[in-house]
């Protein structure tokens, strides 16, 4: 039986079909300065020649399963193991590997966490093992963090400005409560954080105003369509 929770370790690659004047500039970020333009072309792909330059302390000291997680840089790999089995530490190894091999840049790694806690950590870690702090490493956050740092960034996409604010769940029910008296509906009759509760059923199943099902139409005394629309 796997003792403790089961952690699903991803990290989202960026670097196919990379051009060459691109990935030229990644080998030299990776600390390549000294690479040679024409060397290029004598037919070794440039990522084994980084690996033949570089040394990579950081794969000493791993298991066999964690070596082969962190060498996989084509694709996903999925790590499924037990708590304090060792997911983390390949998992920053094979970010390091990653910039270490000039396979991407530190702005191209997506490394997300559950908790703040332990997105510290790994920014702590692979800041150990680069021996320098991972801070120009923007994609490596929590769900949230990296979600919300998303959504500023392309906020027009959605209808929103990218200064948009975040309520927690009194200031949510505080602003309905307005909406509803605006609207001369009796709030103790039909409570804001019932409104709230179907908004956020709304939200979840992805429905906006517009897609909402004839279904719901009824919601909230028939009223909670025109509301979630403001
Ligand atoms: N192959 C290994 N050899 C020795 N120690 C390891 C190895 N892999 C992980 N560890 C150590 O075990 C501890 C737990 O590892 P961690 O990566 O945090 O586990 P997980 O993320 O699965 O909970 C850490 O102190 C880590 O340094
Ligand atoms: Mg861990």
């Amino acid at each position: 039986m796997i003792k403790g929770r089961l952690c699903l370790a991803w990290i989202c690659e960026q670097n196919a079909n990379v051009p060459f004047s691109r990935a030229l500039k990644q080998a030299s970020v990776a600390g390549m300065n000294s690479f040679d333009e024409m060397d290029a072309f004598d037919g070794a792909s440039l990522s084994s020649r980084a690996m033949a330059a570089r040394p990579t302390p950081y794969l000493e000291g791993l298991n066999p399963a964690q070596r082969e997680a962190v060498e996989c840089l084509n694709g996903p790999v999925l790590m499924l193991a037990g708590a304090g089995t060792g997911k983390t530490k390949a998992l920053t190894a094979r970010i390091v590997h990653l910039l270490n091999t000039g396979s991407a840049r530190t702005n191209e790694i997506l490394a997300v966490t559950f908790t703040n806690k332990a997105a510290r950590e790994m920014k702590e870690r692979v800041g150990g093992m680069l021996g320098q702090p991972a801070e120009g490493m923007p994609w490596l956050g929590t769900f949230h963090s990296v979600c919300v740092k998303l959504l500023r960034r392309h906020a027009e996409l959605v209808g929103l400005k990218s200064n948009f604010t975040i309520l927690d769940t009194d200031d949510q029910v505080r602003l309905l409560k307005q909406l509803i008296r605006a609207e001369d509906i009796d709030d103790k009759r039909w409570p804001a954080r019932m409104l709230a509760g179907i908004i956020d059923d709304w939200k979840t199943r992805a429905l906006t105003r517009e897609a909402l099902p004839a279904s719901e139409a009824g919601a909230y005394n028939f009223r909670g369509p025109a509301l979630y629309a403001q």
